[in-house]
């Protein structure tokens, strides 16, 4: 079968352009309404979409990006959205540096029961340092010791995921024998960040685990993700490094031992659709305008980890020492300032329209022309698309984009399974214990 590319809806309630909120026809108060929420994945799964994604942080501030200050819950809401859609995918964001592994495997195998096999995590470590005071810590856990913890971590959650074979429970009425014991397998972990007993008290879920998705690209994040990851999700602001990031993380998928093709690398995308590309440019001439400057400091100062409002706004970026946070997106949005030879003020207003994501602009046609050639280039095995305001921008990208996806034979018309793993046409993991007998 032809290769035909992945889509995902990326969610932020408030848009992804900073000030999509204020769009004439944007819902501005999406956050906390569950209606609409569960309207717009119903749009994306009307389009066919492989999955919905929700980020997540661990901490708020009022000065936060509207889409982030208030946010239920991923795995909750996840839920609540599960009991109106059949076949989307439903990725949760979750941090393995605020969490523990007995509590996430079960939250994912319970959604993934719920939803009849959708369910897929987004591991994260966190790169606020904030985060840490929520969590009664005063420092954030350095970035090689975050990874090194997420390692373990996953590894935990796979092994309580395997703590129950697939025929485990017999329940038979006539002979009262309610389970086989010799299908359990108590997982009886010790190692440097975490020591799990096991068995999980949830059974083997629908997907075996829930499809794995990781989102850091730095060099520790790559090697994270070729080790475990079935999706990567990324922020790649032209083609040039899409193709890059793409080879050089499929090669370490490869070195890992894995294959490369069962690992998806998504690529974040704004999309300005208009009628024309007239109508498109000046559509995002308009949300640029609408932008207030300190916000979009603030936006890029969270990202380089530095406070960027204390430099000369009309001139170059000066340089500054490596922060502990999120290196890879520092790295893009420094690239873009050394590049383009932006200056602070020019900086701002660009990266806060997408936070450093790839943002097409033009007709339906136009969009849809980008998109095949990064899929087609190797820059993409599929896209994360971020409307810059809802419901609009997914209106018109299912309406008007998806046809033309189609009829070119690069996306599907019908979804192909039941499970995300199905649709994704990844493997359902084998359970690691079939055929060991625990002491
Ligand atoms: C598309 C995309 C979505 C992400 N979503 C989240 C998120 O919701 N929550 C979060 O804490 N980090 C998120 N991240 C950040 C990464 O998971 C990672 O923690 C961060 O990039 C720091 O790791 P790195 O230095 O390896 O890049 C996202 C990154 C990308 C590219």
């Amino acid at each position: 079968m032809a290769r035909t590319m992945k889509l995902g809806l990326f969610w932020a309630a408030a848009g992804h352009h900073i000030a999509g909120w204020r769009h004439p026809s944007a819902e501005a108060s999406a956050n906390e309404n569950l209606k609409f929420i569960q309207n717009m994945v119903k749009k994306a799964e009307s389009g066919k979409f492989d999955l919905f994604f929700l980020g997540d942080a661990l901490d708020s501030s009022a000065v936060a990006p509207p889409s982030d200050i208030v946010r239920f819950e991923p795995l909750t809401l996840l839920t609540a959205i599960s009991t109106v859609t059949h076949h989307i995918g439903l990725i949760a964001t979750a941090s393995t540096t605020y969490s523990e592994p007995f509590h996430l495997a079960r939250i994912f195998a319970s959604l993934d029961h719920l939803s009849s096999g959708r369910a897929g995590w987004n591991i994260v470590t966190t790169s606020a340092a904030r985060a840490a005071l929520n969590f009664s810590q005063d420092v954030h856990l350095a970035h090689p010791q975050r990874y090194e913890r997420a390692k373990e971590f996953v590894e935990v959650a796979k092994g309580l995921w395997d703590s129950w074979e697939e025929d485990t429970f017999i329940r038979n009425k006539a002979t009262g024998q309610y389970l086989d014991t010799s299908k359990v397998h108590a997982l009886e972990h010790k190692g440097k960040y975490f020591s799990v007993q096991g068995p999980l008290n949830v059974s083997r879920s629908p997907q075996g685990y829930p499809v794995l998705i990781q989102a850091g690209s730095s060099e520790d994040g790559q090697s994270f993700a070729a080790d475990i990851a079935e999706i990567i999700f990324t922020a790649q602001n032209n083609l040039e490094s899409a193709i890059e990031f793409y080879k050089s993380v499929k090669e370490k998928v490869r070195l890992a031992g894995r294959d490369p093709e069962a690992v998806k690398v998504m690529p974040g995308v704004v999309p300005i659709i208009g009628k024309t590309r007239e109508e498109a440019l000046s559509k995002y001439q308009k949300l640029q305008d609408l932008i207030h400057i300190e916000q979009a400091l603030r936006i890029i100062s969270a990202i380089l980890g530095v406070d960027v409002s204390t430099f000369p706004l009309d001139e170059l970026l000066p340089e500054f020492p490596e922060t502990n946070g999120l290196k890879s997106r520092a790295q893009l949005v420094l690239n873009l300032a050394r590049t383009k030879q932006l200056t602070v003020r020019e900086l701002a207003l660009e990266v806060a329209g997408s936070k450093g994501h790839h943002i097409m602009i033009g007709s339906a046609e136009e969009i849809a022309d980008r998109l095949e050639e990064w899929f087609v280039q190797g820059g993409a095995d599929g896209f994360n698309i971020m409307p810059p305001y809802f419901p609009g921008g997914i209106d018109d990208f299912v309406d008007l984009v998806v046809p033309i996806l189609q009829s070119r034979g690069l996306f599907r018309t019908e979804y192909e399974g039941h499970t995300l793993r199905e649709n994704l046409g990844l493997a359902r993991p084998v359970n690691q214990f079939l055929g060991k007998q625990h002491a």
